[in-house]
């Protein structure tokens, strides 16, 4: 029978690569909540409609790239493409503003965008990602943006540069719009078919279209940051002070838009040359308006996700290797089978002890468990024999120096 194969634009992650990602999950719980942050858990499925509203008709993600399904009961249900509709949706249905002030949250996972798989680009990826609810001090933005920056920092990401923009409030906006519009309007013929289209629906799409066309002809577009209102500009100006203070460095992108409808005011992007045409780590903004475009009270709110498959393909080579290579404490290798249960004892002793250790199953001759020991990465290995168990010791060698002693068999090794 013909072997089945998985869905196009799907992964499988398989050891040693998924150490990398364990790895990861630990930096994000562990940096999330060094910074007050509360893990939320949202299904990874909701309402069409949801998404709908919250990212935008428009949007590329809404209009082409939906996993969109009827289930049983004729209802149109959508694969979450991303997590700040479902953290508000959440976010109101569960009273949580009326609760506390501030809501900090985060979340891991995956999401499901129908686009065209390439490297970086996949149809299921993984996002970790926060909101924060209830505050619109440009603090928060800063806070969010230098905790995204200190996790790419400690996954070893160098090669990265941090991008920002404001495109105002909503008032801001509709002057630039016509402004820009006008600006656009004698260059159509120019440009391609898709900005034609952002033309009449969302102007602000064609400042960051990729085509080289489209470049060019945009190169002399008026800039949205010269059309900010007080409020707007002086958000901005808190913002870059902020990052400034903590020396996290930063360029004024005035093209930088984002994809999705529900942002106002702040936006960013990191971006890393490791990637190529999928250059975006992760992205985020704020977005004052969404809770109560989604039946909320108003709520002003921040937030980011970035891309896990992105974030592993950019990390550093040395780094990868040391994660990938890290083994267990100790390999205990079975000269004898008629001491299995001996041997067994022993590694349940170890684990007590909180060591990690795996023993030999298989059978196999001493040179093909060392063998073994040694692709597994374990970093010592036991060797227990009939001789070993009646003088009551086991030996210990350290893989990394090729030293060799001998413990009572009732002692815990020291694992170096
Ligand atoms: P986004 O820019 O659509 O923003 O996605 C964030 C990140 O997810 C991207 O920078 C990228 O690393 C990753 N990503 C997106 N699509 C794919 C894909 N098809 N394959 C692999 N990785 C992908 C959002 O999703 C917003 N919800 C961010 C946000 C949170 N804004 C406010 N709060």
């Amino acid at each position: 029978m013909k072997a089945l194969q998985r869905i196009k634009g799907t992964d499988d992650i398989l050891p040693p690569e998924s150490r990398l990602w364990r790895y990861l999950y630990d930096v994000v719980h562990q940096t999330m909540s060094q910074y007050g942050y509360n893990e939320i858990i949202v299904p990874m499925f909701e309402y069409t409609e949801l998404f709908a509203r919250g990212i935008g008709e428009a949007t590329d993600i809404v209009s082409k790239e939906m996993y969109t399904f009827k289930d049983m009961g004729g209802r149109s249900i959508t694969l979450r493409p991303e997590g700040t509709a479902s953290v508000v949706r959440a976010f109101t249905e569960n009273s949580l503003g009326s609760k506390s002030p501030l809501s900090k949250l985060y979340y891991i996972g995956p999401m499901f965008r129908q686009e065209k798989p390439q490297k970086g680009r996949k149809r299921q990826f993984y996002q970790f990602g926060l909101e924060v609810l209830g505050t619109d001090s440009p603090f928060a933005d800063v806070e969010g943006i230098v905790l995204n920056v200190r996790i790419l920092q400690k996954l070893g990401i160098n090669d990265t540069q941090l991008m920002i923009n404001s495109i105002g409030d909503p008032e801001s906006r509709s002057v630039y719009k016509e402004s820009l519009k006008e600006y656009i309007k004698s260059r159509l013929d120019n440009i391609c078919d898709d900005c034609r289209k952002r033309y009449e629906n969302n102007p602000l799409r064609v400042l960051d279209c990729k085509r080289q066309e489209c470049r060019k002809e945009m190169q002399n577009a008026p800039s949205i940051l010269e059309h900010l209102n007080k409020d707007s500009k002086k958000h901005f100006e808190s913002v870059k002070a902020g990052l400034d203070a903590i020396g996290i460095e930063y360029k004024i992108n005035e093209r930088l838009v984002r994809g999705l409808d529900y942002y106002t005011r702040t936006v960013y992007e990191i971006v890393s040359s490791s990637l190529g045409a999928q250059d975006s780590i992760s992205g985020g903004g704020r977005y004052d308006l969404l809770v109560e475009e989604l039946g909320g009270k108003p709520t002003p709110a921040f937030g980011f996700a970035a891309g896990i498959e992105r974030i592993i393909l950019a990390m550093d080579g040395n780094k990868r290797d040391e994660i990938m290579d890290s083994g267990i404490d100790c390999f205990i290798a079975v000269l004898d089978t008629k001491i299995l249960t001996k041997a067994f004892e022993l590694a349940e002793n170890f684990r007590k002890a909180g060591l990690s250790v795996e023993i030999e199953l298989l059978g196999r001759s001493l040179k093909a468990q060392m063998r073994e020991a040694n692709r597994s990465g374990a970093k010592t290995v036991v060797m227990l024999g009939e001789d070993e168990i009646n003088r009551n010791v086991y030996g210990l060698k350290n893989m990394a120096t090729g030293d060799q002693k001998e413990y009572p068999l009732e002692s815990i090794p020291d694992i170096p």
